[in-house]
């Protein structure tokens, strides 16, 4: 049995984040997403939220499940029994940044490989960053997320005005 995890931020999960999940569980005998909480960073959504909304729009695949993890990635694949870390690359800009990553989760965990998924093109460009950013002007966001993520959006966006 090969368990990967996915870690990440998701705030809020994009059909970006959707699309290297559902491809992942594919090749993976399961998938855990691990839902980042990071006191550093001030997200809008709370990671009981993320959680939700993660949980909701992948209900439909059965061997994906969403948890929340606060630390290193590495230490959260192994308390998960997963020797795989799952990352989307969408473009030449995320590598650097993802290959530093890697690097390090492999010095720290030389048992863990990370296998990175190339992000369908039609996502290329989508960051759950755009999709705020599109949101906070009234934007049409239904190329961005499934109607249950764009609902929280609006809601939560809302909600803090
Ligand atoms: O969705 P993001 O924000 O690009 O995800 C980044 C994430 C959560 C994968 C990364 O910040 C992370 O792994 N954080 C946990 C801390 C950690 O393991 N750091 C060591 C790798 S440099």
């Amino acid at each position: 049995m090969v368990i990967a995890v996915y870690p990440g931020s998701f705030d809020p999960a994009t059909y970006g984040h959707l699309d290297v999940i559902r491809r992942a569980s594919v090749s993976f005998d399961k998938i855990i997403v691990g839902v980042l909480h990071n006191s550093a960073k001030s997200p809008l959504f709370s990671v009981e939220e993320r959680v939700n909304i993660l949980e909701k729009v992948t209900k439909d695949i059965s061997n994906v499940e969403v948890k929340p993890f606060e630390g290193l990635s590495v230490n959260f694949a192994r308390e998960n029994h997963a020797h795989v870390i799952v990352r989307g690359l969408r473009a030449v800009t995320d590598f650097e940044y993802e290959l530093q990553m890697a690097q390090t989760n492999r010095v720290l965990a030389p048992d863990i490989d990370t296998v990175f998924m190339t992000t369908s093109l039609e996502y290329a460009y989508l960051s759950s960053t755009i999709m705020k950013e599109v949101a906070s002007f009234g934007g049409d966001l239904s190329k961005f997320a499934p109607p249950e993520i764009i609902e929280a959006v609006k809601w939560k966006m809302h909600k803090e005005k």
